[in-house]
This record gives structure tokens, sequence and C-alpha cells, in this order.
């Protein structure tokens, strides 16, 4: 007999997708302030809490940052392109030459994670800390995405001024939040867990 092992963290976990298409519906503050609050309590390096946060939900704003992380990821796959050729950058380049392509998906949250100097892992600690806002705005009934295009922003004076972000803060990881349409439709699975080895 297989035993099925199901509880609601699991369940969490196996149900997460990335959403890319949102209600045109805000998010309560306390809500965004609940999920900044779980992406703290991810393990972070000698418990330094050292990542910061900044918040957008201004739609004008959100626009223009979308639009500027289009421009900036495009020119980085162009340059990619041009260097080392290959279809993946080809299909980048394709996807983000469309004027319409807004990387926000029209979300009406964007959370930025940052690191600062005093991080010891700040690339484990700031990806650590989205897994869980993830996890925990599926818990809230929102949908999530991590938005890898938009972390150009992070070298964008304008953004950076914007929201008062220090210089020397990073910015790692753009997290999109809002109540999905649509699940992904992709169906949600993986292979089999590669284990390696296992000495018993
Ligand atoms: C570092 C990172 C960057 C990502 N960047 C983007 C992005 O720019 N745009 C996007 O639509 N999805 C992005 N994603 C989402 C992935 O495409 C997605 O997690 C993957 O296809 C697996 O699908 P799932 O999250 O639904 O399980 C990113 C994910 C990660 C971890």
């Amino acid at each position: 007999m297989v035993m099925t092992i199901t509880n609601e963290v699991l369940k969490n976990i196996y149900e997460r997708r990335s959403v890319r298409a949102y209600a045109d519906k805000s998010v309560p503050e306390e809500l965004i302030r609940e999920v900044i609050k779980a992406g703290l309590h991810a393990p972070n390096g000698a418990n330094t809490q050292g990542i910061r946060f900044a918040v957008v939900t201004d739609r004008a704003k959100l626009k223009v940052y979308a639009e500027k992380g289009r421009l900036i990821s495009l020119a980085t796959f162009q340059a990619i392109q041009k260097q080392q050729p290959s279809d993946m950058a080809a299909s980048v380049v394709k996807q983000l030459s469309n004027p319409n392509n807004d990387i926000f998906y029209s979300a009406p949250v964007a959370v930025f994670i940052f690191t600062t100097p005093y991080c010891i892992t700040p690339v484990e600690d700031a990806s650590l800390a989205a897994e869980n806002m993830m996890l925990a705005a599926r818990s809230l009934g929102l949908g999530s995405c991590w938005i890898g295009f938009a972390r150009g922003l992070g070298q964008d004076a304008e953004f950076m001024s914007d929201l008062n972000i220090p210089a020397d803060h990073q910015l790692v990881a753009p997290i999109i939040f809002g109540y999905p349409i649509r699940e992904d439709m992709r169906p949600s699975v993986r292979d089999e867990p590669k284990i390696l080895g296992w000495l018993k």
C-alpha cells in the first residue's frame, strides 16, 4: 500500500505556480506586509537579517519600471546574442523586442528584494526570502512570479532614487503579486528528484 503524505504546507508547495495573468484588483496593504514578514522569516546566513524590501503599488510607476526593465534586459540579451549566439538568447530578444510586452503582466504589486553589505550570503538570503514570500502569498490567495527581467532596475538611477535605495544595495529578486485570474496553464509537474547518492 502506498501511503499518501499530505498537509497544508506540502499542498501549498506543490500547487504554487508562477502566475502571469492578474485581476485588476488591489492587494490590501496588510497582506503585502504579511508576505514581506514571511520573507524575513527565511533562513539567512549568520542571521544578519541583511535583506531589504521596496514595494511598488503605484500603477503608473509599475508601467514605467516594467518598460525600463524590458529595455535593460533587451540590451543585455542582444549583447549576449552577439557574443555567443543561441536559440535561447534569440528567443528572449524576440520576446523582449515586443513593445507591448509588460514584464510585470499588469500585476498590482511588485516587491523588490535587495541585499546589503551586511549579508554574508546575499543571493541565498534573498532567494530564500523570495520563496517564503511566494508560498506565503499563495496561502493568502495571491499569485506571484519572480521577474528576472526586472533585475536590471537595480542599475537604474531613477528607480533607485524613487525608492530611496542606497547605492550599496543590490537588487536580487523582483517579485510580482496579485490576485490570479487563472493559474498558469502548464501542468505543474516536475521530473522525479535526481538523488545522486544516499548512504544508508
Ligand atoms: C531567478 C528566476 C527568474 C525568473 N524570471 C522570470 C521572468 O522574468 N519572467 C517570467 O515570466 N518568469 C520568470 N521566472 C519564473 C520561471 O519561469 C518559473 O518559475 C519556471 O518556469 C517554473 O514554473 P513554476 O514557477 O510555475 O513552477 C523566473 C524564475 C526564477 C527563479
